[in-house]
């Protein structure tokens, strides 16, 4: 469902460029579970953000369930990012003076379903992620791997096709980690 060809990405910096990625080229079946690993630097974030429509590609192509994306208007972007992607981010962007609840029911703004439905679905994605008796907490009241968790129940809580997570255990202990990875 996803298709990326000979994807080349270039930031410019001045005078200086960092070609990021080199011509990448792979395919996203439906019902697939990808983990791409490289060192730090090689280009993982890139990647996941060009897939998640969150930054633009240079050269090449991606093809999203058939459809190129290089005739993609700004409401074919926003239509994708809001109801197809879920993104997990290396450092949780949450906003920290709103309540857990609120931060994963502000997923659910776009979405168009009433504010009764939008809070049964958060504390339905945070229990999943075992946080349903912390939900009137702030983020700032909250561990790291308990932030990371709270990221993880937003990017759930569309119910979206693909969840791009870039390093989502990367702050939890190994046991919560494995929880995680079965959510997910
Ligand atoms: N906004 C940017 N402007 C300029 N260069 C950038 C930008 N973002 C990333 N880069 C460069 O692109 C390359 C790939 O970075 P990227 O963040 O994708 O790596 P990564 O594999 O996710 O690394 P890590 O494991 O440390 O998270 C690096 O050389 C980085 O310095
Ligand atoms: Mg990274």
């Amino acid at each position: 469902m996803l298709r990326l060809e000979n994807i080349v990405k270039t930031y410019v910096m001045g005078d200086a460029t960092v070609e990021a990625l080199k011509g990448v080229s792979m395919r996203f079946r439906k019902s697939e579970f990808v983990s791409i690993l490289g060192p730090s630097g090689c280009g993982k974030t890139t990647l996941l953000n060009l897939i998640g429509g969150l930054d633009s590609y240079t050269e090449g192509d991606l093809v999203i369930s058939g459809r190129s994306t290089k005739e993609f208007r700004d409401g074919d972007w926003d239509a994708y990012r809001n109801h197809s992607v879920g993104f997990v981010f290396q450092s949780y962007n949450l906003i920290p003076h709103q309540s857990v609840l609120a931060n994963v029911e502000l997923a659910l703004t776009l979405s168009g379903v009433s504010k009764a439905e939008r809070r049964k679905r958060a504390i339905d994605a945070l229990t999943r992620v075992g946080l349903g008796d912390q939900i009137h907490k702030r983020p700032n009241q909250m561990s790291g791997g308990q932030m990371q968790r709270v990221a993880i129940a937003r990017a759930l809580v569309n119910d979206p096709e693909i969840i791009l997570a870039d390093e989502p255990t990367g702050a939890l202990d190994s046991e919560t980690s494995v929880q995680i990875m079965e959510i997910l």
